[in-house]
């Protein structure tokens, strides 16, 4: 009887799962992710779209029309928000027959069947950034109208939607009442902010906001650890009556009180980016990220929605690769957002359609390594004046962010570290053997230096193509005259 009924219930409950996940796929409800390209060495385009695909991914985020991206996506069916950088808002701002190009060129040419599904323009990205000083604040909405416009002349207007992805601290409760319902527009901002969700409201456009409880840790050392994910806390925060029991619920209900205050109460939201780090800090790691984004993306589909707003919650994850190239400005977790490795290969588990099947995440397929060599301090060598400089040339030029305070190769020696530096440097530079010279403190290995917990990478072979080129005519010439020289030793 017992065995029974718990084996009923185990039916029903896959049964219940099945049809979730029918829904799931039907409704798309799904989650979006960002796919950013600022890595020495990317991954051809198409092995990437199929890794997407594989995955389940419906949508993604670019942030920059990049031809090769567009032209792997043609096809797809992949739902896309393309991005337009900073730095031409200006030139958009003030010229409608710029913002008319950039769409033909953008989006109109893409947008027949069998080509890209353009669903979203981003105009921008964070332009009110505290860092950018205002520098944007005047083109940001006459930008944003223009590229609408040319949308609308198009006859795109009904498919395709400009907006504007903000960073989260344009709104906040006052610190006499932190609760999210006393949410509003910075009040600097509040009246700009406000004509911009006017102009998004009346186009049908949605309010996209990036939302990073990351940094809210990171920012802050008293904040609640726990408060940052999605299982609960033991002192959640009352608010009338909703409680609050995780940072991005009230960061989120926040941003729907300034709405409300603002007189859009039913605002669509689209959370642009949000994710966690798995490197570059004490709290940047495989195991936070994945509990992170995990919780996310279940609470995300689940359609319980936050306090104020039931429903599912439309999100991008931030980010599907790691990219080696960002600036470590904000921190050196800023190069390991990514889902996957820069190899394509996943960094952990996320089950994204939220079922958990534990299937895993599908790599990138037939990814090109070159050899497997590295570059580390020569243990021969006794002088060690000249190391600090010459790590130090590395890193500037590489990435050093694994060797930070907390990270994953915190725990080397000043060897070890010496190694690490060295070895990134010469894999960034394509194995170029006088890359691995470092006044003669460097050699070459092909034994394998990491450890459990610190990688030591060997590079893909994609991205210095001209490079790899060269070098592979150099080694036939250098062949073809060593062939010569053992050919004149043989008849003499
Ligand atoms: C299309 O977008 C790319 C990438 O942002 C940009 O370089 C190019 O100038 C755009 N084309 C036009 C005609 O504006
Ligand atoms: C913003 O102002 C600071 C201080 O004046 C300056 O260091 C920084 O370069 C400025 N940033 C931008 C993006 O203009
Ligand atoms: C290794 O390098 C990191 C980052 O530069 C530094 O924090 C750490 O103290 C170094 N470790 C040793 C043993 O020198």
């Amino acid at each position: 009887m017992g065995q029974t009924r718990k084996g009923f219930v185990r039916f029903y409950v896959l049964v219940l799962l099945a049809l979730l996940h029918f829904v799931a796929v039907l409704e798309g409800t799904s989650v979006g992710v960002n796919w950013g390209t600022m890595a020495t060495h990317q991954l051809p385009p198409e092995s990437v779209v199929k890794m997407i695909l594989d995955n389940g991914f419906q949508k993604v985020k670019l942030f920059e029309a990049d031809e090769k991206i567009l032209g792997a996506l043609m096809g797809t069916n992949i739902e896309v928000m393309l991005g337009i950088p900073n730095y031409m808002l200006k030139d958009i701002s003030q010229d409608p027959a710029v913002a008319a190009a950039w769409v033909d060129a953008n989006i109109t040419s893409y947008f027949y069947s069998g080509g890209v599904n353009m669903r979203y323009v981003a105009v921008g990205n964070e332009p009110f950034l505290k860092s950018y000083n205002n520098s944007f604040l005047p083109y940001t909405l006459p930008a944003l109208k223009n590229v609408q416009e040319a949308i609308n002349r198009a006859g795109l207007g009904a498919d395709v939607k400009a907006t504007i992805p903000f960073n989260a601290d344009i709104y906040n409760s006052p610190e006499s009442n932190p609760v999210p319902s006393a949410g509003d527009f910075r009040p600097e901002l509040r009246d700009l902010t406000i004509q911009i969700v006017q102009y998004l409201h009346s186009n049908g456009a949605p309010f996209v906001v990036n939302i990073y409880p990351f940094l809210s840790l990171y920012g802050n050392r008293y904040f609640p650890m726990e408060y940052a994910f999605f299982d609960g806390t033991s002192n959640p925060i009352r608010d009338g009556d909703y409680v609050y029991t995780n940072v991005f619920d009230a960061n989120f209900d926040t941003l729907v009180a300034a709405l409300k205050r603002a007189g859009y109460p039913e605002m669509k939201i689209v959370i642009g980016e949000i994710g966690w780090p798995t490197d570059g800090d004490k709290d940047a790691n495989i195991e936070k990220a994945r509990k992170f984004n995990q919780g996310l993306v279940q609470h995300a589909i689940s359609g319980v929605g936050t306090p104020a707003r039931k429903g599912v919650l439309d999100v991008y994850l931030f980010s599907l690769i790691d990219e080696d190239a960002k600036s470590i400005e904000p921190g050196s977790f800023e190069r390991h957002w990514g889902i996957f490795e820069f190899d394509g290969k996943p960094k952990y588990e996320l089950d994204l359609l939220g079922f958990q099947e534990n299937k895993g995440l599908v790599p990138v397929q037939g990814v090109k390594y070159m050899l497997r060599r590295w570059c580390i301090l020569d243990p021969k060598v006794e002088d060690l004046e000249d190391l600090p400089k010459n790590v130090d040339y590395a890193c500037s030029r590489s990435d050093c962010t694994a060797l930070g305070y907390g990270s994953s190769c915190n725990h080397l020696t000043s060897q070890g570290n010496a190694s690490y530096a060295f070895n990134m440097y010469y894999q960034l530079k394509d194995q170029n053997d006088w890359d691995c010279d470092f006044s003669g403190l460097a050699i070459i290995t092909d034994e394998d230096p990491s450890d459990d917990l610190c990688h030591f990478p060997v590079m893909i072979a994609y991205g210095h193509s001209m490079l790899l080129l060269r070098k592979t005519l150099l080694n036939i010439i250098v062949a073809i005259l060593e062939g010569c020289v053992v050919f004149l030793l043989l008849i003499s």
